[in-house]
């Protein structure tokens, strides 16, 4: 089997803890070079998951002949000139989430990247859960009827810490929103198929005081008509909540718990009903017919690298290219907007 030849720049954080171990198991996937600033990350990191090489300048990495493509999984603040060296170096690029600070860098990126003939492609994992990629499929069949309703939530327990980039706003481009909220707009975005029109939102700082917002939320119009709620906070504790996605059509709805998250776990439950045929005043909700969709368990982080590399191969499309990434990141930044002026933004 042909294989990708990776290098990573910024592998100390996502990288170690879920990424690296997905690639590792990665069939076409060769890891030839690590990089990160921290010397004892590289090195870890080196040895951990034997790379031959292992820098702390992403120079020397993108000067190796040797790689296909770079991982880059630096802070948001680092990825324009990251992005834009190992473009220029002829180096395909996977790139984490958010594209750039803000939506005009990370147009930037991409149209980068288009000039120099590299393939960009970004990590939104969740969209490699196998549920909901069923739910996507389920849905564009038609069992669900018109998408109606739309909820998801992601939140985690994060307190102030001095120094952390992601609790600075000019190195993260925001907070709980556009930290995890983006995953949730993205998943609501690919399931349903639907774009967003009109973006509502309100963020604020109500536990922790630090440069970004510790919650937000998101009232969405889709294309279709139907309407979209995204909320995310840094002040739940993690056992307080179940991260919960719900979408729901004039035939059925879907309700899950617990796949928003980086393993590949939680349920996902299809209640499809014909109510709609007609008008029930005792609002009778026994006949539905609940299915739980099955086939979870595989590690998200090795379908995206595969499916990059397979990209990088010839042997599909980028599975999630920039331009379609960044409409997510759009959203976020349009409800950010609509929380400081008060009014609904259009899109
Ligand atoms: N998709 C996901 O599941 C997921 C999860 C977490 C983070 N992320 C994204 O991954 C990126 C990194 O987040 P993180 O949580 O790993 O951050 P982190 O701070 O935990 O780790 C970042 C790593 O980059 C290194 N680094 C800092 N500046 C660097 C530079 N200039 N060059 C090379 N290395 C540098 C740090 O030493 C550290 O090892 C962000 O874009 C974040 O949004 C994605």
């Amino acid at each position: 089997m042909k294989k990708v030849r990776w290098g990573v720049i910024g592998c100390g954080g996502i990288a170690d803890r879920r990424t690296l171990p997905g690639m590792m198991k990665a069939e076409n996937a060769e890891l030839v070079a690590v990089m990160d600033v921290n010397p004892d990350f590289a090195n870890k990191c080196k040895e951990k998951y034997g790379a031959k090489y292992c820098f702390t300048d992403e120079a020397s990495l993108l000067a190796l002949d040797e790689i296909d493509a770079v991982y880059i999984a630096t802070p948001v603040f680092c990825h324009k000139k990251q992005a834009f060296a190992a473009a220029e170096a002829g180096k395909h690029i996977f790139l984490e989430k958010p594209v750039g600070l803000d939506v005009e860098e990370a147009k930037e990126i991409a149209s980068f990247c288009e000039k120099k003939g590299v393939k960009l492609g970004v990590g939104f994992v969740m969209r490699f859960h196998s549920f909901h990629r069923q739910m996507k499929e389920i849905i564009a069949s038609g069992k669900l009827g018109d998408v109606v309703s739309a909820r998801a939530q992601f939140t985690c327990w994060y307190p102030e810490m001095p120094g952390v980039w992601r609790q600075d706003r000019s190195k993260s481009g925001g907070g709980a929103l556009m930290d995890m909220g983006v995953h949730c707009v993205d998943l609501i975005r690919f399931i349903t198929g639907l774009e967003i029109t009109e973006v509502s939102g309100m963020v604020g700082n109500q536990v922790f005081k630090y440069g970004v917002e510790d919650a937000g939320a998101m009232l969405m119009r889709l294309s279709n008509g139907a309407t979209a709620y995204v909320d995310a906070n840094f002040n739940i504790p993690d056992d307080a909540a179940v991260c919960k996605l719900e979408i729901y059509g004039t035939k059925g709805s879907f309700f899950c718990e617990g796949t928003i998250a980086q393993d590949e776990a939680g349920t996902a439950i299809l209640r499809a009903s014909d109510d709609s045929a007609g008008y029930d005043a005792s609002q009778s909700r026994s006949s539905a017919e609940t299915v739980s969709l099955t086939g979870g368990g595989g590690n998200l982080y090795t379908k995206e690298v595969e499916a990059f590399g397979k990209a990088v191969l010839g042997e599909c499309d980028i599975p999630v290219p920039a331009l379609d990434a960044i409409l997510s990141q759009q959203a976020v930044e349009a409800a950010y907007r609509s929380s400081a002026s008060g009014a609904v933004v259009k899109l």
